[in-house]
C-alpha cells in the first residue's frame, strides 16, 4: 500500500497542521468535539466498531450525493491512515 518509503512516515509538523485541520474542517459538519453534527459521530467508542478501510475509503473520495466531500486533495493515504487512527485513539 506504501508505494513511497518517503511518505510513509508523517512528519510530525505535518501532523499539526493535519490535525488542525480536522479539528477546523471536519469539526465544522461533525461537531468541535466530534459528537455529530450534520455528518455523525467521529468520537473514537463509536468508530472502534466500523473497519478502518471503509473510513479510509469514505475519507478519501467522499460519499457522493451527501455533504461529505473527497479529501484526497488535501491528503495523502498515509495521512488518512493516521487521521483514522488518531480518531480511532480520540487524540485529535
Ligand atoms: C461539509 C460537511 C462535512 C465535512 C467538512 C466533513 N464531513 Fe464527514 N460526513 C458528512 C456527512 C453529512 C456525512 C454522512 C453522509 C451520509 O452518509 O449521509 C459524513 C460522513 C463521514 C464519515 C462516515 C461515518 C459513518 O459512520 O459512516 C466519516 C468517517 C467522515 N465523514 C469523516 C470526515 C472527516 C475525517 C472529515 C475531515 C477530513 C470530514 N468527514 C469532513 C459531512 C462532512
Amino acid at each position: 500500500m506504501i508505494a513511497n518509503a518517503a511518505l510513509a512516515e508523517v512528519t510530525a509538523q505535518r501532523r499539526d497542521s493535519i490535525a488542525y485541520t480536522v479539528q477546523q474542517d471536519c469539526g465544522s459538519c461533525h461537531g468541535l468535539t466530534f459528537a455529530g453534527g450534520l455528518g455523525p459521530d467521529l468520537q473514537a467508542e463509536r468508530l472502534q466498531s466500523i473497519p478502518d478501510d471503509y473510513l479510509i475509503q469514505v475519507i478519501k473520495h467522499g460519499i457522493p450525493g451527501t455533504p461529505m466531500p473527497p479529501w484526497q486533495r488535501f491528503f495523502n493515504d498515509e495521512e488518512i491512515q493516521w487521521i483514522v487512527t488518531q480518531l480511532k485513539r480520540g487524540s485529535l
